[in-house]
């Protein structure tokens, strides 16, 4: 069984993380619970960054806060010197509740809304990442209204198209995403925020995909990125200060997954950046990079509690678990693939091969399929491991089922980072059909 981070076996056969036996865990706050390695999140981090140092080259390391967002979380990110990239005014809203510097926060998104925009601005923050015509107009007008004056970096789709699912690949010309970088529309974009006096334009940014495996990717974007910068040069006297190259950093979900150390993603960005710089003769621009799932997805593990079981005879054991869909989409919507393992009972042989299905009323709701367990009985504690990127921040009320409890482990302690939804939560927001009595 492989096991990240400080997850290990304890003398009770138990799932231990961060120095805490997470059967413990699941009495004390209730399943399904989301567990966090905190200490794998630091290492993360500190493996990025460096690596950077290391290399003494100028950078900054943001978080992908879509992948985790949480006033704690986001904490943890600035404690360990992280910047920060947001994508929506909730989590902007997040980021700033939790006390984090403005100024090192990226506002990124294709449809930005006023609203969120002037939000950015009135906290002025380090940049907007701007993705479309629509908004260079709406942003510029509202830097006049609120005389703001703002740092941006255009985003563009370079044409590159990551080794990954479909779905989740951005970078491909075909995207909701960003300025072609071929056919003209990033040299209008670059005119036109070089005409507006409240936009400093700061750079480029792309990102290419997620869940990558080798740097090919990276490297291809950044040739037919800084291509373009000897076009720009001459034509603009446009040179990026920054070159932000993403996240999209693959993890080890299952056996069938190879990840590259992180450095070496680094390694090979900085080496290509300083190449072409070189050769064109700038400034070595600042080399931003964005990462989400490589900085929290392994350290995540959700823990359930088994309960029914049906037998399909001579095709397969379901077993099903309180979650499912409304706590980890990613199965569903991606055919994303997970491991597991019973927490209760670590070391017991392995003896049936089951398939994990949520709780949802949907056939799709399958957690993991054919997994190797102990017999197993209503009650276990099943973890599943590497849930911590697009898990909890993904998570919904489908079937009204409250959403899990987030808790973070660290040297032999836990500590209770969000708490379950109630029932009561869930109708929070509702209104009755008619006025009650007294009520407007
Ligand atoms: C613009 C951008 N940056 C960074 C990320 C983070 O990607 P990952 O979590 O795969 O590192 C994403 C993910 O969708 C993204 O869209």
């Amino acid at each position: 069984m492989y096991l990240q981070g400080t997850s290990k076996i304890n003398q009770l056969g138990h799932l231990e993380i961060g120095g805490v036996d997470t059967v413990e865990l699941a009495k004390q706050y209730g399943t399904p619970l989301y567990v966090y390695d905190v200490a794998l999140i630091r290492e993360r981090a500190r493996s990025f960054k460096n690596t950077f140092e290391s290399l003494g080259v100028p950078y900054q390391v943001a978080y992908a806060s879509k992948a985790f967002s949480s006033i704690a979380m986001v904490q943890l990110a600035n404690e360990e010197g992280l910047s920060l990239d947001v994508v929506s005014g909730g989590e902007l809203y997040t980021a700033l509740k939790a006390g984090f510097p403005p100024e090192k926060i990226h506002f990124h998104g294709n449809n930005k809304s006023i609203d969120e925009l002037a939000m950015a601005l009135e906290a002025n923050i380090g940049c907007i990442v701007i993705d479309n015509f629509y908004e260079i107009d709406v942003l510029s007008s509202l830097c006049r209204q609120m005389n703001k004056k703002v740092a941006v970096l255009l985003r563009v789709t370079p044409g590159v198209e990551a080794h990954t699912h479909d779905y989740i690949t951005t970078g491909q010309e075909d995207s909701k995403f960003g300025f072609d970088l071929h056919n003209g529309q990033i040299e209008k974009a670059i005119e036109l925020v070089k005409n507006q006096s409240h936009l400093q334009l700061l750079g480029i940014h792309c990102h290419i995909g997620s869940q990558i495996f080798g740097t090919e990717g990276f490297v291809l974007a950044a040739g037919k990125i800084f291509g373009k910068i000897s076009i720009w040069k001459e034509k603009f006297q446009f040179v990026p200060k920054v070159v932000n190259l993403g996240g999209g950093f693959g993890i080890r979900y299952t056996k069938e997954d190879d990840p590259l150390p992180m450095n070496v993603y680094v390694e090979k960005m900085v080496e290509v950046v300083k190449g072409h710089s070189e050769k064109l003769q700038i400034p070595l621009p600042e080399i931003w990079i964005e990462p989400g799932r490589s900085l929290v997805g392994d350290a995540g593990t959700t823990l359930y509690s088994i309960g029914s079981q049906k037998v399909v005879p001579n095709i397969r054991k379901y077993v099903a678990v309180d979650g499912g869909m409304s706590d980890n989409i990613r199965p569903a919507l991606y055919q994303a693939k997970y491991e597991g393992a019973l927490a209760n009972r670590m070391n017991d042989e392995c003896s049936e091969t089951v398939s994990i299905a949520g709780k949802c009323c949907e056939s799709g709701d399958m957690l993991i399929w054919d997994l190797s367990l102990p017999t197993v009985k209503a009650g276990d504690i099943l973890a599943v491991f590497c849930t911590g990127a697009y898990g909890y921040s993904m998570a919904n009320n489908y079937n009204r089922i409250a959403r899990p409890a987030v808790v973070f482990v660290e040297n032999g302690e836990a500590r209770l980072v969000v708490k379950r939804e109630t029932y009561e939560d869930l109708v929070s927001l509702d209104l009755p059909l008619k006025a009650e009595v007294g009520q407007p």
